[in-house]
């Protein structure tokens, strides 16, 4: 397991909520996969003692970016964190998503900071010719950042908002089915970031047999496969098993996750 100090070259606040951090990777002799993470020591200071997950925003030659969000101790501390200290990185970490070359058309489903994930899957995705049709969902269109980004791979990008009251499920069933579904045709579908749309994507995904992945988000200790603190249930062949989010996740079959 790789641990290193890598040397932040931005920690900038894009929005009211949201940071965007790019660190220093040339140590980093392993490729780095959509949807893997790296388990982030986010200060020097005995709180807090665990690592944070954070998965890979956009992976560059010699850098890598996340986007988080400010959410509680362990954020806040990285936002403190300032261009050119180092950052103590574990990763990369976990098995990430599948991405089919032959797939033309995928559709990926993100709500708030999940887009994080998916947008590294949209990098990859433009990379190797595949198209992406983007849904959007965030609370306010300042959430939306990386709406832009994902147009600069490409993506026909679809954002719902509460602030416009267009995020409630069934809307974006709506966008889906009669839209989307109309317009495009959809090879895989990949979400994360919420459970209802997660539901949603998973229900529409099996009614229309179209193979489907989702990033799963749990709290971590050591994100090695030691501590158990990431369980979550999943259920193959009608039996329900647990799996470790940090090690046989984060990412997995869609119609395989209890949600
Ligand atoms: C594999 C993986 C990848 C992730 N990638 C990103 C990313 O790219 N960008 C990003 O902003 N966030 C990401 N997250 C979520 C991020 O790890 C948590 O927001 C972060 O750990 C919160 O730490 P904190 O100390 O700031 O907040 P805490 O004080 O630990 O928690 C604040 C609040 O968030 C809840 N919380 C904490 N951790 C999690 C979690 N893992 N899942 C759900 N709720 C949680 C707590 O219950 C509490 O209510 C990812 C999580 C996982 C498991
Ligand atoms: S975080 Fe320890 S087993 Fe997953």
């Amino acid at each position: 397991m790789k641990s290193y100090q890598a040397v932040v070259l931005l920690n900038r606040q894009v929005s009211k909520r949201y940071w965007h951090m790019i660190i220093d990777t040339t140590k980093l002799n392993s490729p780095v996969d959509p949807g893997q993470f790296f388990h982030i020591r986010c200060s020097d200071n005995q709180s807090p003692f665990l690592r944070r997950p954070l998965s890979v925003y956009k992976v560059n030659d010699n850098t890598i970016e996340f986007l988080y969000l400010v959410k509680g101790l362990g954020t806040k501390e990285m936002s403190f964190i300032e261009e050119n200290e180092t950052i103590d990185i574990m990763g990369p970490l976990g098995e990430g998503f599948h991405l089919e070359s032959t797939a033309r058309t995928i559709l990926l489903v993100a709500r708030g900071v999940g887009v994080a994930t998916l947008a590294a899957l949209a990098q990859a995705a433009y990379f190797q010719g595949t198209h992406c049709v983007v849904i959007l969902s965030a609370r306010t269109n300042e959430d939306l950042l990386a709406a832009d980004f994902l147009k600069g791979f490409g993506a026909d990008v679809y954002s719902v908002t509460e602030e416009e009251g267009t995020s409630a499920v069934e809307n974006v069933k709506g966008l889906i089915v009669n839209e989307i579904f109309e317009k495009f045709k959809i090879d895989n579908i990949y979400t994360c970031g919420s459970k209802r749309l997660s539901r949603l994507a998973q229900e529409v995904a099996e009614t229309y047999d179209i193979p489907g992945e989702i990033a799963l988000e749990e709290h971590m200790g050591c994100a090695m496969g030691a501590c158990f603190a990431c369980v979550s249930d999943i259920k193959e062949e009608g039996i329900v098993k647990s799996v470790r989010v940090c090690i046989e996740g984060p990412v997995f079959p869609l119609r395989k996750v209890l949600l």
